[in-house]
């Protein structure tokens, strides 16, 4: 067949490249009016400022060409601001690469930092784009054990010595996709104690940012001292803004890396559309003006809490989710992917394997609350009627 012939067995034999083609097979068998809980679209539009500031924006015919590859000003100023706010830092432009996503940006750190003799770090139960970063770039991974037990954070004294030293990138998420695990300040301050003293770059990826809930504060990688000397954090546009679809986000950390990122960006990428750059800066100003982070904090915990409540009614065991946009189910019978079959057989409703998120997440299985309400309150009632 063509198409295998031109896939490399590299990538296919990925687990992760593996399961997509799993959902989807499960989103072709689907009965009509399936509820598909596998992706994590925010379901809350955007502001209507930011989408007016694309629309005036866009009537320029000046605005069509390439994207400012170093960022537009009010963006690059509007990213200080944010960070000054929020989290009482300076970060300045030099600070800050803008990119289409930190989807691609995880790559690229791959690329730009490791390679073949070298480790990359991650836990083993992690955003599936660091198992494949890390098998792109030609590096080894090294999974830390991770578990409920542990909340999910990575006990550093579990890495063998002469892994530590081959390492080059450390892949760190807090709030974690797919179990909402959240991160310590102190615990923050120590693993960047740890790059320091072993000159490992720590890639923060802070997606969900301030969707935090039961009052936690967010965190920024950014506020810890010495942390940009050996780390760079990445920020969504497509959860805290709703943006998703725009493809913008951005790398920030110490200059010197971020020197490091761009150069090689500007031999193999392009800016985001300058529309979007402008767009996005008028999103982020207004979610300290509104208050957003803290709304949707609220929004998705009241989805959390109402989900959890139906799981403990009809005897699921969960880890409770502190952030983000997900609930983690263990299976009560079989692993995560019979549980996932059984769930489109018996309730109509599409999730993810957990086996998608690493091997030590087999027996799970990742909900997201990003559905519509009417769809959210239908999947409780679906739920509810389980008979495990
Ligand atoms: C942990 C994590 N990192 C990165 C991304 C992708 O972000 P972006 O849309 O900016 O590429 C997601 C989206 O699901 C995510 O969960």
């Amino acid at each position: 067949m063509f198409e295998s012939k031109i896939v490399t067995p590299r990538i296919r034999k990925m687990d992760q490249v593996e399961i997509v083609s799993f959902l989807g097979e499960c989103k072709k068998q689907a009965k009509p009016g399936l509820i598909d809980l596998s992706i994590g679209n925010p379901d809350i539009p955007p502001c209507p400022e930011a989408l007016n500031e694309l629309l005036e924006r866009s009537r320029d015919p000046n605005m069509h060409g390439y994207g400012n590859f170093n960022g537009v000003g009010e963006l690059l100023e509007g990213i200080g601001a944010y960070y000054k706010q929020v989290f009482k830092t300076e970060v300045n432009p030099q600070e800050i690469m803008v990119v289409r996503g930190i989807r691609s940006a995880i790559f690229d750190v791959a690329t730009v930092f490791a390679g073949s003799g070298d480790y990359i770090l991650l836990p083993s139960v992690s955003y599936p784009s660091y198992f494949l970063a890390t098998e792109f770039c030609g590096a080894s991974t090294y999974l830390i054990p991770s578990s409920e037990e542990s909340d999910y954070l990575p006990d550093l004294t579990q890495i063998p010595l002469d892994v530590v030293e081959k390492a080059k990138i450390l892949y760190l998420n807090y709030p974690h996709n797919p179990t909402g695990a959240v991160i310590t300040r102190d615990k923050l301050e120590e693993i960047v104690e740890f790059a320091h003293k072993n000159s490992i770059l720590l890639c923060y990826d802070n997606a969900y940012n301030e969707i935090v809930f039961d009052g936690i504060k967010p965190l920024s990688l950014m506020e810890i001292e010495g942390a940009r000397e050996v780390g760079i954090e990445l920020f969504s546009f497509s959860k805290l803004t709703s943006l998703a679809g725009w493809r913008i986000s951005f790398i920030a950390g110490g200059e010197a890396i971020i020197k490091e990122i761009r150069e090689y960006l500007s031999l193999t990428d392009t800016a985001p559309y300058n529309g979007f750059q402008y767009g996005a800066a008028v999103a982020l100003k207004q979610t300290y003006l509104d208050n957003t982070g803290a709304k949707l904090g609220e929004h998705y915990q009241k989805r959390r809490d109402e989900l959890i409540e139906v799981l403990e009614t009809i005897g699921l065991d969960y880890y409770k989710s502190m952030g983000g946009f997900y609930i983690w189910v263990k299976s009560p019978k079989g692993d995560g992917r019979s549980f996932t079959n059984y769930l489109l057989n018996e309730a109509n409703i599409l999730v993810v394997p957990g086996d998608y998120y690493g091997e030590d997440g087999t027996n799970y299985v990742r909900l997201s609350l990003t559905t519509s309400e009417d769809d959210f309150q239908e999947v409780l009632k679906r739920l509810k009627r389980l008979t495990l």
